[in-house]
């Protein structure tokens, strides 16, 4: 779908005189910009008063971008309500949880329910894709940004209203709504659809699987907004459409669900500055970012240094910018956008970095830009090619919600704390792993990980199961497979949903209190867990590992079913890497055949895109990668085995053949569904 590797940012040229939009597009040219998102934010602008619209500027833009060859992906501003708007219609503006209907003076906070807000997006957005639909420029459109930013759920009235019209539509009997949601317990049964109330704050105890439907709504009510715009937009134009995602970063949205209605999977990923190691949550969101998407995705935001937003919005270090974005494109992005191209001066954001920083040109920023660009020029043929993967991690945000919903058995169960775990053991093991929900087909995976797999479907438990039995290698972590998709517990003993598949029962949870630690063997050694304990009961299953002190003493920490043709693993307490996940994982991906580089040290991002093997230096010693021969896909230098990656560096290498295979990539992965 793209041409070749997209680059650019955030356009914002209504913040600056006209002489500057010249000068703008000399230096695009210069740093290789072939993409720029435009009118993400100008609905004041464009439309001054309601129906009144004024597009001269936005044509001059337009015109002088056409010309020097810079391609748009047109926004449709309403994330921004003008303030006419607002104050014509008060009840367009976001309630939350505690009944605060929120302020304008800012971007966000609509509801996304609101009649009067979705009629003034459709004929601003009607009024775009006219205008320019077939405008030349124009190689993308760009709705919205990033659907759900100041809050997911609006529990105005006509949010509520439009829930008891999506639980009726899905339900169609009140009696079956009853059933699913297991009124009987404190009697909390509706008689009718409009009895329902949206779970604003309350006394605790607001029933689970109402809060589960309100979240599957809410997404939903955005989804609304985005096909509404999408529609009118098809009507006039042919170019693809997409809205930008917050993955993983936006627990509301159910990016699965989202990935299917847009025309390329567009994602934002900021760093945590000061989170140690923040480049494996980076790979983690791309990963996530590929799966979701199924096929072509961008980053359609990152930094090129500080943001703003953050306590301590600490500057990249010399060669992180280059890192980042290298490493999107290794894990699968066709684009490489920032937010922004130019520094404001003035607003919210004008300590936020850019691609022309306030300093302008002499600085290494703007050195850095201008290198990227020239080189991902030169990276043009990775386009659209594929990552390997024979690894999966289940990814559901439907889990995530559960998981957090309130009165769980310990506030220490947290769905990215088990994902990251795994996830970071894995990268530090260089193994590369797709994400996938867990009814998508899964035959292609050597293993599969569900760390954090508390909400279990019928269906993803029958799929799992068909996975082990064909030959796969599954690995279970504790609080997996207890409830389905109303939270309503499976029936029998824990875990109801992959009791068969694990060969084991449980008899009881013993979550740890603050703090705790448990010690356990394993066969490689003893290790120590945290979170999490329980009373592991064997039922064809083997123990692999046993607890030596805490609760369980003397009873099963890990074991190992073997099961038709495949084998199933369970740990009941939370390992990390420095405390035995790793030795775990060797062992289980060992079973599992999942080869892994050797005399690659593990600060080395080592990722295979295709015939591209992307070599990231995160440390700050010098590194040689033995066992590949190839050609800098950069400069051309020949490698006849052993690759020089300088200390921050990054190599891509063009592969002629490697022994042994460095990453992943005896039997390509299938990709991942979405549902
Ligand atoms: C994003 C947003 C951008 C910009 C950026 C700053 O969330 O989409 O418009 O505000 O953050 O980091």
């Amino acid at each position: 779908m793209l041409k070749s590797v997209r680059y650019g940012g955030d356009y914002n040229p209504e913040q600056w005189p006209e002489e500057v939009w010249r000068e703008d597009v000399g230096l695009m040219r210069e740093a290789g910009v072939n993409l720029v998102s435009l009118g993400v934010f100008n609905w004041g602008i464009i439309e001054p008063a309601p129906g009144e619209y004024d597009f001269g500027g936005l044509d001059r833009v337009m015109d002088l971008l056409h010309e020097a060859g810079i391609g748009v992906g047109l926004g449709t501003p309403t994330s921004s309500p003008p303030a006419w708007l607002r104050k014509a219609h008060p009840e367009i503006r976001l309630v939350d949880r505690e009944g605060r209907a929120l302020a304008g003076g800012t971007r966000h906070g609509v509801c996304p329910s609101s009649a009067a807000y979705n009629e003034a997006c459709a004929a601003v957005v009607e009024q775009l894709a006219v205008r320019y639909g077939a405008h030349p420029a124009v190689e993308l459109w760009h709705v919205h940004n990033e659907y759900g930013w100041a809050g997911v759920e609006c529990y105005c009235p006509a949010s509520s209203a439009a829930f008891g019209r999506w639980l009726e539509a899905k339900y169609t009997d009140i009696d079956h709504l009853n059933e699913a949601w297991g009124t009987a317990f404190w009697g909390l049964v509706y008689r009718s659809f409009d009895q329902i109330e949206a779970p604003a704050a309350a006394p605790p105890g607001v029933n689970p699987a109402l809060q589960l439907d309100w979240k599957r709504f809410s997404n939903e009510a955005h989804l609304a907004n985005f096909r509404l715009q999408r529609e009118i937009i098809a009507r006039h134009s042919a170019a693809p459409v997409t809205t930008n995602f917050m993955i993983p970063n936006c627990e509301g949205m159910d990016y699965w669900r989202w990935a299917r209605e847009v025309d390329l999977v567009a994602n934002n990923h900021y760093l945590i500055a000061e989170r140690p190691e923040n480049h494996i949550e980076l790979s983690m969101s791309a990963d996530l970012a590929r799966a979701v998407a199924a096929g072509p995705w961008m980053v359609m935001e990152h930094s090129t240094s500080a943001v703003n937003w953050q306590s301590r919005n600490l500057a990249k270090a010399p060669g992180e910018m280059r890192r980042n974005s290298l490493a999107h494109l290794a894990r699968g992005a066709d684009g490489l956008m920032f937010f922004q191209w130019r520094a404001s001066r003035v607003g919210a954001e004008k300590f936020h970095s850019a691609m022309v920083p306030h300093g302008g040109t002499d600085t290494a920023v703007w050195r850095e830009v201008v290198r990227l660009g020239g080189d991902l020029e030169r990276l043009a043929p990775v386009t659209g090619s594929g990552v390997d993967a024979e690894v999966a991690i289940l990814w559901d945000w439907e889990s995530w919600w559960a998981l957090e919903l309130e009165w769980r058995p310990s506030i220490d169960l947290g769905y990215r704390e088990r994902i990251e775990a795994y996830y970071e053991s894995l990268w530090r093991q260089h193994v590369t792993v797709d994400f996938a929900h867990p009814e998508a087909d899964l035959s292609g995976y050597r293993l599969v990980v569900a760390p954090a797999s508390y909400l279990l479907t019928s269906e993803a438990a029958k799929n799992l199961r068909g996975y082990v039995d064909d030959g796969g290698s599954l690995l279970v972590s504790y609080f997996s497979g207890i409830v389905d998709e109303h939270d309503t517990v499976h029936p029998g003993a824990h875990p109801g949903a992959l009791r068969e598949t694990l060969g084991l029962w449980v008899e009881e949870f013993h979550p740890l209190p603050e703090g705790g630690r448990v010690a356990l063997d394993l066969p490689a050694g003893p290790a120590r867990g945290r979170i999490w304990s329980e009373r592991i009961r064997l039922d064809g299953a083997e123990a692999v590992g046993s607890f030596t002190d805490g609760p369980d003493a003397g009873h099963p920490a890990v074991a190992r079913h073997r099961l038709g043709a495949g084998t199933a693993w369970y740990t009941a307490t939370a390992l990390d890497d420095a405390t035995g996940l790793r030795e775990l994982l060797g062992g289980v991906l060992d079973h599992a055949g999942v080869p892994r580089p050797a005399g690659v040290p593990e600060g080395l991002e080592l990722v295979r895109r295709a015939e591209h093997c992307f070599l990231i230096n995160h440390t700050d010693q010098d590194i040689t990668v033995p066992g590949i021969r190839g050609a800098n896909a950069l400069d051309d230098t020949v490698y006849d085995g052993d690759i020089p990656v300088a200390a921050g560096e990054v190599v891509i290498v063009r592969i002629i053949e490697e022994t042994p295979p460095p990453g992943s990539g005896a039997a390509r992965g299938p990709g991942v569904h979405g549902r």
